[in-house]
């Protein structure tokens, strides 16, 4: 974490979510679901809404590679978790296709044996992006280290009771606080504070849209890209984005499938920027 700190220029954003409706779901969520001794929390919502925040600025779903940015099309997200013999980030694999049950059950698994110290290398490698949820402890906000290679962080702090103005009068709210942290180098500021921002939309109106079924599997998928711009020259890189084609994700990233032809969408024109999705 220390040569983190040294080596990738941070910018910490911050923002809040008005989750009153979100909270009142997942009170409702564990009530339904007692018998099946799963207990939600606010983690699973969050890395639901993170992964829905990376499909639309895929910039923060990325690595750096020397020059290269690998941009990510798997969404494996890790959550830091306090143990006894210190910090650890335990990952939950493809989480964009797994419902918050079958997260909140996972995560509650990962922690548990993160505590107990029975966590296997596998279980805290390929992270795409990190939650630090410090939530359960508490605090107003904090400034979360990027866990390299991954380019941000999600810091969550105590949500707690506000009033909060609605154009007519003050109402109580349940508001969160929120910090992203992101490496500069990748993401720019107007990036990571839309980034917040949608996050914070999503998990202030998600409750109503909430799927509990896994959606269907999709094959994941990298994608590389060349950086060549001034701003990356000043920061020590030398190409700014030009799409270089498809590479396969890493072994980690999904089961062994049988070698394709190359496809001829595998090669394309160098593009100026990435396109958002
Ligand atoms: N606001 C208010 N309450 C919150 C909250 C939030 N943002 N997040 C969690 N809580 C509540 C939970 O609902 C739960 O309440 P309950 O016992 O009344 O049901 C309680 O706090 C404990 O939750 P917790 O055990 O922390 O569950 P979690 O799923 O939220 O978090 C871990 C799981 C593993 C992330 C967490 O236990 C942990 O280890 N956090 C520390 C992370 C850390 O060290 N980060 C620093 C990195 S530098």
């Amino acid at each position: 974490l220390a040569r983190n700190w040294a080596m990738i220029p941070h910018v910490t954003q911050f923002d809040e979510a008005d989750i009153t409706a979100l909270e009142a779901h997942r009170v409702k969520l564990n009530q339904q679901n007692e018998k099946l001794g799963i207990k939600v929390t606010i983690l699973a919502f969050l890395i639901k809404a993170v992964v829905d925040t990376l499909k639309k600025y895929p910039e923060a779903n990325s690595s750096l590679d020397g020059d290269n940015l690998v941009v990510k099309h798997y969404y494996h997200i890790g959550f830091a978790a306090d143990t006894p013999n210190g910090l650890v980030v335990p990952v939950i694999r493809d989480a964009d296709r797994k419902s918050v049950l079958e997260i909140a059950r996972e995560a509650a698994e990962l922690a548990k044996k993160a505590r107990e110290g029975k966590l296997s290398p596998a279980e805290m490698q390929g992270g795409c992006f990190t939650i630090s949820s410090l939530g359960g402890i508490g605090g107003t906000k904090f400034t979360p280290i990027i866990n390299a290679p991954e380019v941000a962080i999600l810091g969550v702090s105590r949500s707690e009771i506000r009033p909060m103005w609605n154009g007519k009068a003050f109402a109580p709210r349940l508001m969160l606080p929120l910090s992203l942290s992101y490496d500069h180098r990748v993401v720019d500021g107007a990036a990571g504070a839309r980034f917040v921002t949608y996050l914070s939309q999503l998990l202030s109106e998600m409750a109503p849209a909430m799927k509990v079924a896994a959606p269907a599997r999709k094959k994941p998928q990298t994608r590389l890209i060349k950086w060549q711009d001034e701003r990356a020259k000043r920061v020590g890189l030398q190409n700014r984005p030009a799409a270089l084609g498809s590479i396969p994700s890493p072994k980690v990233a999904a089961p062994a499938r049988k070698k394709k032809p190359a496809r001829k969408s595998a090669v394309r024109k160098p593009a100026k920027k990435p396109k958002k999705r």
